[in-house]
């Protein structure tokens, strides 16, 4: 690894891995892969988008290693969380003869690298598996942390394991391929590790957010900050039995926003956790828990990124304040029927809480059509 790379490990006994974080490591795969290889073989979920844009590259850099690798494209977008597609990606993977001690690469963004991570924690009763986030929110979060699994017509991730990755390489040189409203829409969990639990480093995104597009160094530096402090608190709860709830922040309300707009492209998962961090503020400004200036400086930044930040952001028609309620009502935070929220006492400083009324949260959706 050279000065341009970090390495941020993820410490959890037996299971423990590291992240690796810088440019060129799709080129640089093999080398890092190696030592995890029982055999010169390996098995690449990735989706047609990825594929057509940074597959030739790392399915190269493998062959010239000598390390075999067949790959299975599928569709690209949310859609593919699916059943289906994890049933042809099982199937797919055991007619490749995949056995227990392989490696399976998860090679795309968020969608990717819960379904494939899914899919090696089922096959063969667990498989291990390598995480290659080609997105912003993937290197940021989703590749960190081993949660995985498919979407269900309930709801969003109810079905699903803890599986760990054995590694993951994060190439921040592939996220600049990536669409402008995909980086921004990762952007959202970049600011939500600001709001959650870092006053500075929000800060600091205030005054550096607009240039991690163009700047190598300051991306470097989010991506790895925000992976470090998600490293951190998956170290101290990986099965979420309390502070892991934080990395929710936004999600619940993001959530229903998604069921809501069908995981369609009206809303990308990221929006709906910006637009959610923003309710976040907005209610716990209301209740009286954190300083009223905070939400209109959440709104400004979010604002100033050209992300949504209001319910009024999103194109077309929504369902009633009693329909969104209803549908975070399929939380997976939900303990006997009640909703449990993220919410926050100040910007850096959010706390989870069960004690919010609906008419509450209706007055803030309200506010924000
Ligand atoms: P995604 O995987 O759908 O990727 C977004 C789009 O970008 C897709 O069209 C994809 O084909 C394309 N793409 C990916 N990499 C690209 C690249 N380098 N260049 C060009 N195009 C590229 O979505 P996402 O935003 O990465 O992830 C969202 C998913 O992540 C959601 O399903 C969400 O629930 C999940 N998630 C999981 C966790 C977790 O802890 N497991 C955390 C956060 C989010
Ligand atoms: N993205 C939330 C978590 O990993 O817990």
């Amino acid at each position: 690894m050279t000065p341009s790379h970090r390495i941020v490990p993820v410490d959890l006994g037996a299971r423990s891995y590291q992240v690796r974080i810088g440019p060129g490591l799709i080129a640089a795969a093999p080398a890092h892969l190696a030592p995890l290889l029982a055999r010169p073989r390996v098995a690449i979920v990735t989706d047609e988008t990825v594929a057509a844009v940074h597959l030739p590259a790392l399915t190269a850099a493998l062959d010239a290693a000598g390390i075999a690798a067949d790959a299975l494209a599928l569709p690209a977008g949310e859609a593919t969380k699916s059943w289906d597609h994890l049933g042809r990606t099982v199937d797919w993977l055991l007619g490749q003869r995949i056995e227990r001690r392989d490696i399976v690469i998860a090679l795309g963004g968020g969608v990717i690298g819960d379904l494939a991570g899914f899919a090696a924690a089922i096959l063969r009763r667990g498989v291990r598996f390598v995480q290659m986030p080609t997105t912003l929110l993937a290197q940021v979060d989703s590749s960190v942390g081993g949660k995985t699994g498919v979407n269900s017509a309930h709801g969003k991730n109810l079905i699903g394991a803890f599986h760990q990755p054995s590694l993951v390489l994060a190439d921040t040189d592939a996220l600049a391929t990536l669409p402008d409203r995909d980086f921004r829409a990762g952007y959202g969990e970049v600011v939500k590790y600001g709001l959650l639990g870092d006053a500075g480093f929000f800060a600091w995104l205030e005054a550096n957010g607009p240039r991690l597009r163009t700047d190598g160094c300051a991306l470097l530096h989010a991506v790895a900050h925000s992976v470090a402090m998600k490293a951190g608190i998956v170290a101290r709860d990986e099965t979420e039995q309390g502070e892991r709830a934080l990395l929710n922040l936004g999600h619940t309300f993001g959530h229903a926003l998604e069921s809501a707009t069908g995981y369609s492209d009206r809303l990308l998962h990221g929006e709906g956790v910006a637009i959610g961090c923003a309710l976040a503020f907005d209610l716990s400004a209301r209740l009286g828990l954190c300083p009223q200036e905070d939400p209109s400086r959440v709104g400004a930044h979010l604002a100033a990124m050209g992300m949504p930040a209001r319910l009024a952001d999103i194109a077309g028609a929504l369902p009633d304040d009693a329909a969104l309620i209803a549908a975070m009502g399929q939380d997976k935070k939900v303990v006997d029927g009640r909703l449990r929220l993220i919410l926050a006492r100040g910007i850096g400083d959010a706390f989870v809480t069960g004690a919010v009324g609906r008419d509450d949260i209706a007055a803030v959706l309200a506010a924000s059509r």
